[in-house]
């Protein structure tokens, strides 16, 4: 067998998601057949000692203290950014630059201006880049995909998608630091909007298209907070709930809600879709499912089926066990990275690009304008 590409990787941040991506980066070439092969080259994050256990629990060679540094590096191909949000643009710049190529957590940016800053440099350097928006990559998700290209569901009326948590409702729970900079638009940018219902914009508009116009109402529920870092109480800047209207370019109308604060929802992620002559639903706590509803089915028994999306006919599962047992949520991490890299082997670019995710930042901007103002905005 021909040695493989090594792509080497240098990682930034390794909490949640540095965790998913190391995980995606070492089991891809068990699974899936490619060229290149990731090579976990070092690990960035401010504290030795912590950085250190990391890299030497998930097999990384070395590690960094300062993200310029491993930038810097010339061992290292490729940036894969799972910072807080408010350095991506740094970061990304600064690793296009150099030509690194990129992989960036989501939200692109902390808001569109960055992103667009983002997307100048990386099409500058012609550097490789893709955004982590995983959900795209679900098996019954990229399924769903394949049946409205297909064109079994028809026009389309309706899309609406949720995001549901209840981790923040306890008013005792703290605002920025490590632990809790989702809850601080100092580093997040802004609350649900760019966190969750980011993650349904860019499936919609991957599903259905553009995404013309949306009008919104954010909350705040609870409006002062400790600080982790100061100790001090401080307004919450964040919107802690998100409801929006809006319409697509093909004329179906949208329908998006997150929340912090729906008790009993841990991460809860569905959507449904209504075409004129058939339906799709999805629930990411039943993730290898797909509902599907057509009406041609005739007779006594036409009714919603729950696909078990296991065969290996099915988006991605030809690579993983044997037909009917199912795969879960690190596995979109890794078909991401196995894209990523069948893209660099046949020189076709996968999404989300820069490009691709800029649309969903603009939708995100666009949704707390109109809360702001209480009007209609245009994208
Ligand atoms: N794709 C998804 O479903 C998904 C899920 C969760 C988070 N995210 C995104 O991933 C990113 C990270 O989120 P997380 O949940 O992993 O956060 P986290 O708090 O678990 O981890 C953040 C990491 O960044 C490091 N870090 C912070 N500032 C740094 C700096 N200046 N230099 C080097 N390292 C630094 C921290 O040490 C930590 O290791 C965010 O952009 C978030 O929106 C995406």
């Amino acid at each position: 067998m021909a040695a493989k590409k090594p792509l080497r990787i240098g990682m930034i941040g390794y909490g949640f998601m540095g965790r998913t991506h190391s995980n995606a980066y070492s089991q891809v070439n068990h699974f899936f057949d490619l060229e290149y092969k990731p090579v976990l080259k070092a690990v960035c994050a401010r504290n030795a000692e912590k950085v250190q256990a990391f890299a030497d629990q998930w097999g990384y060679e070395s590690i960094e203290t300062d993200w310029k540094k491993m930038i810097a590096r010339d061992d290292i191909d490729a940036i894969d950014i799972c910072t807080p949000n408010n350095i991506h643009k740094e970061i990304a710049i600064a690793a296009a630059k150099a030509g690194k190529m990129i992989l960036c957590e989501k939200p692109l940016a902390m808001n569109t201006a960055e992103g667009e800053e983002m997307c100048a440099a990386v099409e500058k350097a012609g550097v490789a880049n893709i955004v982590w928006y995983n959900y795209r990559r679900v098996p019954a998700v990229t399924m769903a995909k394949q049946l409205i290209e297909r064109g079994l569901l028809g026009k389309i009326f309706h899309y609406r998608a949720q995001f549901l948590q209840d981790w923040t409702i306890n008013a005792d729970v703290p605002q920025g630091g490590a632990a809790t900079w989702r809850l601080d638009a100092e580093a997040a940018g802004s609350g649900v909007t760019g966190d969750l219902l980011a993650h349904c914009i860019d499936t919609a508009i991957w599903l259905n298209g553009k995404i013309d116009s949306v009008s919104a109402m954010t909350e705040t529920f609870v409006k002062e907070r400790t600080h982790a870092l100061t100790g001090q109480k401080q307004a919450v800047s964040i919107d802690d709930a998100a409801a929006v209207m809006g319409r697509f370019s093909n004329g179906s109308l949208a329908l998006f809600e997150s929340t912090r604060y729906a008790r009993g929802h841990k991460a809860l992620y569905t959507f449904e879709i209504n075409g004129e002559n058939a339906s799709i639903a999805w629930d990411l706590h039943d993730l290898h499912r797909l509902k599907f509803y057509d009406y041609r089915d005739e007779g006594p028994l036409r009714g919603w089926k729950s696909i078990h999306v296991s065969d290996g006919d099915h988006p991605y599962m030809k690579s993983w066990w044997v037909p009917g047992l199912q795969i879960g949520y690190e596995h979109t991490f890794i078909h991401q990275v196995a894209d990523f890299l069948k893209g660099l082997e046949t020189g076709t670019p996968v999404g989300p690009t820069f490009r691709d995710s800029l649309e969903t930042q603009k939708v995100c901007d666009a949704i707390l304008a109109s809360a702001k103002d209480g009007t209609w905005k245009h994208i």
